[in-house]
């Protein structure tokens, strides 16, 4: 075996490694028949695609130009279609390759196809290895928003070959470490730490699997328990009421990435107006956030970004509640905070970030 590490808390295995040839090929002896592999038709996942295809005996190979505009349910029956023309049969396992785009949607598909057959996702994409692919959210768009349509339901396997990130592009990138710094400021400790050491140096050359694995930890402590979204599960939206709000407001020309980023600081400044997180921390996290070269402000308009949070459908009884930091490693969920504090820290994003000192 490649030396990868398996997490095993969602009752499925989630596999991290440089090159996982052998895991998958394992996986696959175990699991199969592989009835067809879909991807994202991007060269090189397509490329990983065919390699997977291989392993499995020679499976049918279906591409689909992806992108956020294509994540819609026309898609999905043009994937279900294909599936049929390729004779996948009920029972047959279903492997994907691809980012985010690609396990929201070709786990929907698998969810519905001959009312469901088993779905393996091989990640490519930062976003999918720490996020997207993990947790059995699947779904895609509505014009009337985005992940409007969808299911939960669990892939049986999920590959994160940390290969694939040397050609992923660099905004592609950026929209996954705003989900990493997320994760560590929840885990805090040593994860958190390791990446103040890392941020200076170049991605390429950061112990990747490591990283990976530490995010990934996050995400499936947090969902474990909490398969449908009642309790812990809300961790995981640290800064992610001000990014849904920041990503709207601004008719999604924002990315999930930016906003994530914007979101983070403005949890800290949201906690420490109510006394609950002290300002050198919240520098700490801006530093990092910065090293990464995130975004930390946004020119999107204050008033319209308050609109879109009122509407956001994490309101309860009429108040906003947050996810907010305590401290870096101890984040709450179903904090309220009065409307007047949550405009002044929204004015505050179109300014420069409060002033801090990067660590080298
Ligand atoms: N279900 C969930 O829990 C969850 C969580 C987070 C995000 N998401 C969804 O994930 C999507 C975003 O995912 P994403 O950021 O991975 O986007 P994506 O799937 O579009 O991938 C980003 C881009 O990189 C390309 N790409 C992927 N892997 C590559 C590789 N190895 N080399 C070169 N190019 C590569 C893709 O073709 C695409 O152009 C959104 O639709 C979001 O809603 C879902
Ligand atoms: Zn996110």
């Amino acid at each position: 075996m490649s030396g990868a590490t398996r997490n095993d808390d969602l009752g499925y295995p989630i596999v991290v490694g440089e090159n996982l040839r052998d895991d998958v090929g394992a996986f696959l002896r175990d699991r199969g028949p592989v009835g067809a592999v879909l991807c994202d038709a991007h060269p090189h996942v397509r490329a990983t695609a065919k390699k997977i295809a291989a392993l499995a005996g020679g499976s049918p190979v279906i591409a689909l130009a992806l992108g956020e505009s294509r994540k819609r349910l026309a898609t999905v029956e043009r994937v279900l279609d294909a599936m049929v023309r390729a004779g996948v049969e009920r029972g047959s396992l279903v492997v994907g390759v691809g980012g985010g785009i690609a396990s929201d949607l070709f786990g929907f598909a698998c969810a519905t196809y001959m009312r469901g057959v088993p779905y393996a996702h091989v990640a490519t994409s930062l976003v999918a290895m720490v996020d997207a692919a993990i947790g059995g959210k699947t779904g895609v768009n509505l014009d009337s928003g985005k992940n409007l349509a969808g299911s939960f339901r669990d892939p049986v396997g999920v590959f994160a070959d940390v290969a694939a990130l040397r050609t992923l592009p660099p905004a592609a990138l950026a929209e996954g470490l705003a989900e990493v710094v997320k994760a560590a400021i929840i885990e805090g400790g040593d994860f958190f730490e390791m990446l103040e050491e890392l941020a200076p140096h170049p991605f390429a050359r950061w112990p990747l699997t490591t990283v990976i694995e530490a995010a990934i930890k996050v995400k499936t402590m947090a969902v474990a328990d909490d398969r449908l979204e009642a309790g812990s599960r809300a961790l995981l939206n640290l800064g992610h009421t001000f990014a849904h709000a920041i990503e709207r407001a601004s008719k999604y020309r924002t990315r999930h990435g930016a906003a994530v980023a914007v979101g983070l600081r403005a949890a800290g400044l949201l906690a420490l107006r109510i006394g609950r997180f002290s300002e050198a921390e919240h520098l700490r996290v801006l530093a990092l956030l910065a090293l990464l070269r995130l975004p930390l402000q946004t020119a999107v308009a204050p008033e319209a970004i308050f609109a879109a949070m009122s509407g956001d459908k994490k309101k309860r009884s009429g108040r906003l509640r947050f996810v907010l930091p305590r401290s870096i490693g101890d984040v709450e969920y179903g904090v309220e905070s009065p409307n007047r504090t949550v405009r002044a820290v929204i004015a505050r994003l179109r300014e420069p970030p409060e002033s801090f000192r990067a660590r080298r």
